[in-house]
């Protein structure tokens, strides 16, 4: 029953208590009774994802990394495209995320898809450096975001693709060619995000765009489900790795 499933949802996401030591434990504690239906109620919450992973390169016999990656269901987008790379990590802290991943991709067939619990801000992949490094909705989670981002530019290829949709809040003086947001919008995701540990930063943006060339920035707003009057900023960001 999707309604029923949803409740589920909505009790880990508003009411039960997220517990645990260290940041992996707390990550766990908060997915752990949710990843059968994680999936059906983050396709409305989470927006931008399909475009971002379509539009991003896929070079023959590339490895390509998704930083957070859950359920790896994203890992669909890239649709036909999948057996032409040669490895795609799906990394994250959550072990049951990791196992419906796991599932999937065994259900699939692909092959060449692993899901790995290790964190974002350190891992490496085995199969060599990435020509591609995704962040969907986790740069938000991670507490050391900037380390994330910093660890993605050292793993990645010369040349190599940089691709992160999330939430965000504007800044009261945006970069030049960013959006203006109002005094609302700049103060409410914030406290309302941070009961799910999801930190919407206004510096993702600018720090990304320090380290890498922008190729694509889109900035959009998106419904939440069961809230009708709200809309949540969220920005997709395409960058490259400058050649050595
Ligand atoms: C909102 S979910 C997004 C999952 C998936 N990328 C998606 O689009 O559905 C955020 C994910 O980031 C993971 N995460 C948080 N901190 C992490 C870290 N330091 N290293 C790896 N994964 C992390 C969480 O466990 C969670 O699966």
């Amino acid at each position: 029953m999707p309604f029923l499933a949803d409740m589920k949802v909505l009790y880990h996401m508003l009411l039960k208590p997220v517990r645990g030591d260290d940041h992996a434990q707390r990550m766990e504690s908060f997915y752990g009774g949710q990843a059968g239906a994680y999936d059906d109620f983050r396709r409305r919450l989470l927006k931008g994802r399909e475009s971002l992973y379509q539009q991003l390169p896929k070079p023959e016999g590339a490895v390509w990394v998704d930083m957070g990656g859950g359920t790896g269901s994203n890992i669909e987008n890239l649709a036909d495209s999948i057996d032409r790379l040669k490895k795609v990590y799906v990394v994250d802290l959550s072990e049951s995320l990791l196992n419906v991943a796991s599932k999937r991709f065994e259900e699939k067939g692909w092959s060449n898809a692993k899901a790995v619990v290790a964190d974002a801000t350190t891992f490496t992949p085995e199969a060599g450096l990435a020509d591609v490094v995704t962040f969907s909705y986790s740069l938000t989670m991670i507490p050391d975001w900037f380390a994330a981002i910093e660890n993605a530019k050292r793993i990645l290829k010369p040349g190599g693709h940089i691709g992160v949709v999330d939430f965000y809040v504007g800044r009261k003086y945006p970069q030049e060619e960013m959006k203006k947001h109002g005094w609302l919008s700049r103060t409410l995701w914030q406290p309302w995000f941070a009961t799910d540990n999801v930190f919407p930063s206004k510096d993702h943006i600018p720090f990304l765009r320090h380290h890498f060339s922008q190729t694509h920035l889109d900035e959009q707003r998106n419904r939440m489900p069961y809230v009708p009057l709200l809309k949540t900023p969220y920005y997709q960001f395409i960058g490259q790795k400058k050649e050595a």
